[in-house]
């Protein structure tokens, strides 16, 4: 089984020098990919050979998704956005993906106007960029883990995985878009019942509800996901950009409006190299034969 990176978690202190001596001395799945950026701390982020960027929450035993951890996941964004992978996997501890905000740094109206942002920030870097980034989730995903994993485009979750948005037994509303994106995702009766109660729900239950939408035994989380990753990674990028932008944008639009955008992603995306290698291909081979170059 290959595993994600787990550096700075148990073994090593959350510094460049020690990430890269993890590397070198862990299992085959550390081997496999390569190390590009080691100046985060509460994360890491690994850029694998076969295109797919890994971003892992590495901020103690239960990832709390402090003012640092998101300015950090914002970075790694950014990263990704200026040298883009194929494709994303973003991934947390294995028994908590991420236990929500960091509640010890609440206080009243001024830090939330602070850490909000921060939030809607950071998960919109990852929501925006132009490649199909998938969470795996092995875990609790509550709070903001449960948005982190909403602002993602695909979710596989573990057997063990949990969601909810719990912000409301704190006396308090989601704050890093779970009002508005797991009402688009679940349907705004049942967003509304998770957040307005708390209540927490378990693998089956999210993906009978479009939450999760793939649920494996927690031993083949990491293959599933890397495996779909690299599938996606080998694929038309450009038009796997222009559809991730279309279909987002036209979400928040009449159906006139996104038919519209589609209509101009569909002209733009004969402009590409992959368009005329898919189409040519196709007359040559038949389905499903072409090699794309990503551009
Ligand atoms: N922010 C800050 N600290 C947190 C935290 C959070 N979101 N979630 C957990 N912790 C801390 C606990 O206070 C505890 O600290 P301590 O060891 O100093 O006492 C430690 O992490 C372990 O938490 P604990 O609850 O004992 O672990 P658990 O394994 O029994 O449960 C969770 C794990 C994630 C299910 C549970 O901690 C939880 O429900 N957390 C809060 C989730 C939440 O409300 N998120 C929304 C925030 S707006």
């Amino acid at each position: 089984m290959e595993r994600f990176p787990r550096l700075g978690i148990d073994t090593c202190p959350n510094n460049l020098i020690a990430s890269r001596r993890c590397d070198e001395i862990a299992g085959d799945g550390h081997r496999s990919g390569r190390l590009v950026q080691m100046t985060y701390e509460l994360l890491t982020l690994e850029r694998r050979d076969d295109g797919v960027a890994v971003v892992t929450l590495a901020n103690g035993k239960v990832n709390p998704l402090s003012r640092e951890l998101l300015t950090e996941l914002q970075r790694a964004a950014d990263e990704l956005a200026a040298d883009l992978p194929g494709a994303v996997v973003i991934t947390g501890g294995d028994r908590i993906f991420a236990a929500g905000a960091d509640i010890s740094q609440f206080g009243g109206p001024d830090e939330a106007a602070v850490i909000g942002p921060l939030f809607h920030a950071a998960i919109g870097a990852f929501a925006s960029l132009p490649r199909f980034v998938i969470a795996a989730v092995s875990g609790y995903a509550l709070g903001g883990g449960c948005e982190l994993a909403l602002g993602c485009d695909y979710r596989i979750a573990s057997e063990r995985a949990v969601f909810g948005q719990p912000e409301i037994l704190l006396g308090i509303i989601p704050g890093g878009g779970g009002t508005q994106r797991l009402s688009r995702v679940v349907g705004p009766s049942r967003a509304k019942e998770m957040c307005m109660t708390g209540r927490q729900v378990k693998a089956d239950e999210a993906l009978r509800i479009g939450l999760a939408d793939e649920v494996v035994p927690p031993d083949e989380l990491n293959d599933r996901a890397l495996a779909l990753a690299a599938d996606v990674a080998k694929g038309a990028l450009v038009a796997q950009g222009i559809t991730k932008r279309v279909i987002d944008a036209g979400l928040s639009e009449s159906l006139e409006a996104g038919l519209a955008l589609e209509i101009d992603g569909f002209v733009e995306v004969f402009g590409t190299d992959d368009s005329q290698i898919g189409v040519a291909s196709f007359l040559e081979h038949g389905p499903g034969k072409a090699e794309f170059t990503g551009r």
